[in-house]
């Protein structure tokens, strides 16, 4: 059986460098070309593997935000072609909306959204030439539902969905499978890596008393949620692993094993309030009492 060609981007850290270095070691199945915009950060995955895996696992640059980049990257797959292709590489901004400024809004816009979307363009028509493939997106329940001060992150995760689903409809009629792999929170760099406005920055001055008494309750509920609730990246790793065994992949893999019930209530309720002011409730309850 030929192996299966994988590509996966930002693989320095968190869920990419973790489900490199595990589809690695099928070596029965994957080649694997993790990929990252920094090239200084790939001793963390060669330690991960150890010095094992040289024939199973290849290191690129890419960044998700540089088209030659990733033209770069593809032409320098051995095998010209990528049978399963992994877009993960993304980043959060966290902070009440009206201090966030253009650049920031739009680099999280550039990564997340343009930076998947530019990455699949590379890749498609070679898989469409082939006649099968798979594209396997890191989603977020934050594209499924809205989080006070995560605003352009949702956006970005939410137009991740669209584009997606769009996609989904189309590719079934070339056998190319798309999966989106729904995470809550993930014990990774994330909260690390991603842009946040700390209480007592200075851009924090300019804005209203009481947004920031519920910022201070977000970061509180956040920082718990983290602590209590995320998943590891093997848990993560392991859905993945689902979905691309899977003869048939399903459009949505949730990480947690079920539709988080905040999502079911989205659905249940479509006038969205019940969603509003069970998110409200579970966030900011300490503010109300
Ligand atoms: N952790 C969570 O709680 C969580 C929850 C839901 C969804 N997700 C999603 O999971 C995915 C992976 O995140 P993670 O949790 O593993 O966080 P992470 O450890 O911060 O990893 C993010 C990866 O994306 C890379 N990246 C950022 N900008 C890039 C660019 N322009 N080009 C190429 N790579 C770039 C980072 O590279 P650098 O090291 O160079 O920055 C890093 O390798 C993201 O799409 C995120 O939105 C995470």
């Amino acid at each position: 059986m030929d192996k299966k060609v994988v590509l996966i981007t930002g693989c320095s850290s968190g869920i990419g460098l973790s489900l490199a270095v595990r589809l690695s070691q099928v070596a029965a199945f994957c080649l694997v070309y993790a990929t990252m915009r920094n090239m200084a950060k790939k001793e963390r995955l060669l330690e991960c593997v150890k010095g094992l895996h040289k024939d199973t696992l290849d290191i690129l640059q890419m960044d998700v935000t540089d088209q030659q980049s990733i033209l770069d990257a593809r032409d320098r797959v051995v095998e010209k072609r990528v049978d399963i292709l992994v877009c993960n590489a993304g980043m959060g901004l966290m902070g009440p909306l009206e201090i966030q400024s253009l650049d920031s809004m739009r680099r999280i816009m550039e990564v997340n959204l343009l930076g998947t979307i530019q990455t699949i363009q590379a890749f498609l028509p070679d898989m469409k030439a082939q006649d099968k493939g798979r594209i396997l997106v890191t989603g977020s329940t934050g594209g499924l539902h809205g989080l006070p001060f995560n605003e352009v992150y949702c956006a970005s995760k939410f137009a991740i969905e669209g584009a997606c689903e769009s996609l989904a409809v189309l590719l079934q009629h070339f056998n190319i499978h798309v999966s989106l792999i729904e995470c809550g929170p993930v014990n990774t760099d994330f909260l690390v890596n991603l842009q946040k406005a700390e209480l007592g920055d200075a851009s924090l001055q300019k804005v209203d008393a009481h947004t920031l008494s519920l910022y201070e309750r977000y970061l509180q509920h956040c920082g718990s949620v983290f602590q209590n609730a995320a998943q590891d990246t093997e848990d993560i790793v392991k859905v993945f692993l689902d979905a691309i065994q899977s003869p048939c992949p399903a459009f949505r893999y949730f990480t947690s094993g079920v539709v988080p019930p905040l999502i079911k209530l989205k659905i249940t309720e479509p006038d969205g309030s019940r969603y509003i002011s069970a998110m409200s409730k579970i966030i900011f309850s300490a503010e109300e009492q």
